[in-house]
């Protein structure tokens, strides 16, 4: 909806209300804005909220509830693992599209959009070709080429069903690795050098010119000191910067948002703060696997009140900055979930030394904890002039 309508819209409703000194009703109930799901009131702001999904468990006939709640509060999906290159090309030539498939038509039947994860990352790729990397049997320029085919065939593959692409993932080290200085890291730039982000892009967009290419990554929430050399973000706006001026097509950078309720984190000016200046060199933006997790202490998995409720509330909070951050910038165009329910997590599976958990916004049973109310809270309280209704993106060319 256009800016203009949409508060001419909001106008007449508060008139309306307030002639009629009433609540807005539907069908003779009032309106309840809290039983709405997550996803009608993001829609409000032109707001898409995610959640990955484990097709395992979507399909799993004993936990319905999964697959309800997945259709029910969600605007758009990501595949928790089968899109990834392992999953499509387990043995070389032979590509395995089933689960992946299956959850484009899930989306399709229940009017969601899909972000597409992920084209290039040095996790879960297939053994077949990081060994015959290893082994010498594939050459670098056979490698390359291996890269564009994979790109090329997927994109395709999917062409016209994807709204947003994880084109490269994680590509940016941390200041606790070794070296410290930020770098490029891992598998691909290892092999190819930097230059397979650009190449990737270009590959990706001459696949399907109308979905939007992302660079996705983890701690780049908000800027720290500016100094590239340390600041993941400031590496990463950097990045993108040059990118851009190589006419390469990334359309955005999504922040994964994955917290942990013992760490500083961030508010939510500062969170707001990078989004803005993303947005400043033309990018989309898009918190694309959010959770916040906590250390199991003891006392926690003994059920000790006193230390599970300051947890419960910490992560709450974290949510909602991110989310809040997200609103106030008109292109931050989706809030996605790394799953959505305690049941399903892949934290207790990842951190276990110290054991972590509690990440998500449903408990076990799929009761929903106070994170989920906090966001659904926001969705509700968000509007003008500070939340405006989303930008209109369209793919660089
Ligand atoms: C995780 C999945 O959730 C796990 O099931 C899998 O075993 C490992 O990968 N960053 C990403 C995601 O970009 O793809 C990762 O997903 C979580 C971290």
């Amino acid at each position: 909806m256009k800016l203009r309508r949409w508060l001419a819209a909001g106008a007449v409703a508060v008139a309306t209300v307030a002639a009629l000194n009433v609540t807005p009703a539907t069908a003779g109930r009032p309106y309840d804005p809290a039983a709405q799901s997550l996803r009608d009131l993001a829609i409000r702001h032109g707001l898409y909220v995610g959640t990955a999904v484990d097709m395992a468990v979507l399909n799993d006939a004993a936990d319905p509830r999964y697959r309800e709640l997945t259709a029910s509060e969600f605007s758009t999906v990501t595949a928790e693992n089968v899109m990834k290159w392992e999953s499509l090309e387990p043995t070389r030539g032979s590509y395995n599209w089933g689960p992946a498939d299956e959850l484009v038509a899930f989306a399709r039947q229940h009017n969601q959009r899909v972000r597409g994860h992920v084209l290039v990352w040095q996790n879960q790729l297939p053994s077949w070709l990081t060994s015959g990397v290893e082994n010498g049997s594939i050459s670098k320029a056979e490698l390359r080429q291996i890269l564009r085919n994979h790109i090329t065939n997927v994109v395709t593959h999917f062409k016209g069903r994807i709204w947003q692409w994880d084109v490269v993932n994680e590509a940016v080290s941390d200041p606790w690795d070794n070296p410290s200085t930020l770098h490029y890291k891992g598998f691909w730039a290892q092999h190819l050098g930097p230059d397979y982000i650009a190449d990737a892009f270009r590959w990706a967009r001459a696949a399907d010119p109308k979905a939007l290419l992302f660079y996705n990554d983890y701690n780049i929430e908000a800027f720290g000191s500016g100094n590239p050399a340390n600041d993941k973000t400031q590496f990463v706006y950097d990045m993108a910067r040059d990118l851009l001026a190589k006419r390469v097509p990334i359309d955005g950078v999504g922040s994964q948002g994955h917290l942990g309720t013992q760490y500083g984190n961030y508010d939510t000016l500062q969170v707001a703060a990078a989004l803005k200046k993303f947005a400043g060199l033309g990018l989309a933006t898009a918190f694309t696997e959010v959770d916040v997790r906590s250390q199991l202490t003891a006392g926690v998995q003994a059920g000790d009140s006193a230390e599970i409720n300051p947890r419960l509330q910490a992560s709450a909070a974290n949510f909602s900055v991110l989310l809040r951050a997200c609103l106030a910038e008109r292109h931050c165009l989706s809030f996605t979930l790394w799953g959505f329910t305690d049941r399903h997590s892949w934290v207790p599976g990842w951190f276990s030394n110290p054991p972590e958990g509690l990440a998500t916004v449903y408990d076990e049973n799929y009761q929903p904890k106070r994170a989920y109310q906090e966001i659904k809270a926001d969705l509700i309280f968000a509007g003008p002039p500070y939340v405006l209704p989303r930008a209109v993106q369209t793919p660089r060319r």
